[in-house]
């Protein structure tokens, strides 16, 4: 399988652990980012990973930073990219199953190795499962349209909950 790999100094080390394991496993991997643990900002490789993942160059790609959270904001302001942050291998086969992730985020200070190629074998062997999960995906994808947003259609609440306004 063909990925691409990008990490800011946060996610570095998990990367290149990953980028390795994946290697060794046959996959072809290209890398972006940070080539060292000095500090690098995160939203210009989540933009090289997610403009490469949204022309299918290659389909599917990897974020590492130090929670996974800020490539994550990053990668999904791209048009095709659905990055999911999964910190479990459960959340990783939701990601596939249920999102058609195309790209994987992970919290390189917050997960160790192994359970980080456990969630990245999950989230690779994964299929997504269709079916009304594509009518969704397809929801997802008129967001970025600019017009015909889904959400015009879904009413306001007029009387909300008054445990929640305070
Ligand atoms: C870098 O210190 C850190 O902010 C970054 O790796 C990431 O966790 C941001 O969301």
């Amino acid at each position: 399988m063909e990925l691409i790999i990008g990490c800011d100094h946060g996610g570095w080390e998990q990367a290149q652990h990953l980028t390795g394991w994946l290697r060794a496993a046959g996959h072809q991997v290209m890398t972006v980012g940070a080539t060292g643990p000095e500090s690098v900002d995160y939203p210009p490789i989540s933009a090289a990973v997610g403009h490469a993942v949204a022309k299918g160059e290659p389909a599917l790609g990897i974020l590492v930073c130090g929670s996974g959270i800020g490539v994550s904001i990053a990668a999904n302001k791209v048009p095709g990219i659905r990055a999911a942050l999964c910190h479990d291998i459960l959340t990783a086969r939701l990601s596939r199953q249920h999102n058609d992730a195309n790209v994987l985020c992970l919290g390189g200070r917050l997960i160790g190795p192994a359970a980080a190629e456990a969630i990245v074998a999950t989230w690779l062997e994964t299929a997504f499962e269709g079916g009304r999960h594509t009518r969704r995906v397809d929801q997802i994808r008129e967001i970025e349209q600019p017009e015909g947003q889904p959400g015009d259609q879904i009413p306001a609440i007029e009387q909300p909950d008054s445990r929640l306004s305070c």
